[in-house]
């Protein structure tokens, strides 16, 4: 056969093979394009081709090597592409999805929340102060004396910039900024964060959490605050609780006591809470008359409130943002 009419007959051989799977196609590609392609053999047939025609046959070969470069790549793209949308609908919407974590309250968070809510029932509001305080807020206004020792760095943290200045150490600061601005009849909480200048362990940490609270009125009594803070066990650690009052000392109040708690039939006492009735000069430095309106404060810490709800073994757990350990709140 005339080495031209070869070239022809392949020619329509490549355009008429229609490879239409990827195996096929890599046949395809092995026998005309492969390093011992049929187009090799045509060519190495050159010899045969009298000269004055070699150059044509030249460009006749590389004409289907390029026929068959052309059609190997436009069917690769065709079956490919076909592939990769048969993955695509292969989908299988019964397969179960990922899981995403909802977001779940910090325990700090939750207990402030719960204290909140359990006061407001008895008509206390929520009042917030600044946690960068003032000597006078933090200190001077509730009676601390200035040799005091809480007003020692070793124990507060000043601001270097402004050493009138203190992160506050207590949430009483908000007492004194309420009764500045506000007549009585007063009854608020406060909850927020305090600082103080201690060696962090599983008991202590540099910042935590309090949660004040006051009344002033023209008839307030101890016997007020007993009943105040009963209700407040009893509805936040259930009724088998009984509580009971030690003599104490704060500056900001006169008599003092410090509150413990215990179930009923258990001989562990645990200290919740500072409280007293608010002592005259506290009112007197905030322009309220202690003739005509006495008080009552308590303040208690909201961290050891969630250690004890929540069996928490150390409270530098609740700063550490662990997912692992917060998780465990997501259905509380
Ligand atoms: N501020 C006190 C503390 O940080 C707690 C406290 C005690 C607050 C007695 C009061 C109170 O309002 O009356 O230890």
């Amino acid at each position: 056969m005339d080495i031209f009419e070869k070239a022809k007959q392949l020619k329509s051989e490549i355009e008429n093979q229609l490879p239409d799977a990827a195996e096929a196609l890599e046949q395809f590609r092995i026998k005309y394009l492969g390093s011992k392609n049929v187009l090799k053999d045509l060519f190495n047939s050159i010899k045969e081709v009298p000269n004055e025609r070699k150059k044509e046959f030249g460009q006749v070969v590389n004409e289907l090597k390029q026929i068959a470069e052309e059609k190997f790549n436009s069917l690769k793209e065709k079956i490919g592409g076909e592939k990769k949308s048969s993955v695509q609908n292969n989908i299988d919407l019964t397969m179960p999805g990922d899981p995403m974590w909802k977001g779940s309250r910090h325990p700090v968070n939750i207990v402030k929340n719960e204290v909140i809510e359990i006061f407001a029932r008895i008509g206390f509001t929520v009042a917030e102060g600044p946690e960068i305080e003032d000597e006078w807020h933090n200190f001077t206004a509730l009676n601390t004396p200035d040799d005091h020792p809480a007003r020692d760095m070793t124990d507060t943290f000043y601001i270097q910039q402004d050493p009138a200045l203190v992160l506050r150490s207590q949430t009483s600061t908000v007492q004194v900024r309420v009764m500045e601005t506000t007549k009585p009849p007063i009854r608020i909480i406060s909850p927020g964060r305090v600082y103080r200048n201690e060696t962090i362990s599983y008991k202590h940490h540099v910042f935590f959490h309090q949660l004040e609270g006051l009344y002033i009125d023209h008839k307030v009594s101890f016997a007020d605050l007993k009943q105040t803070l009963y209700y407040f066990v009893q509805e936040f650690f259930g009724e088998d609780f009984e509580i009971r009052f030690r003599p104490s000392y704060f500056p900001f109040t006169e008599p003092s006591a410090e509150m413990d708690i215990r179930k009923k039939g258990t001989d562990r006492w645990m200290e919740i809470l500072g409280c007293g009735m608010v002592h005259p000069k506290v009112l007197q430095n905030c322009n309220i008359n202690p003739e005509e309106f006495k008080g009552f404060a308590f303040g208690m810490g909201i961290e050891r409130l969630a250690i004890q709800r929540f069996g928490i073994p150390d409270i530098r757990m609740l700063f550490e943002n662990d997912v692992r350990f917060l998780r465990q709140f997501s259905n509380t």
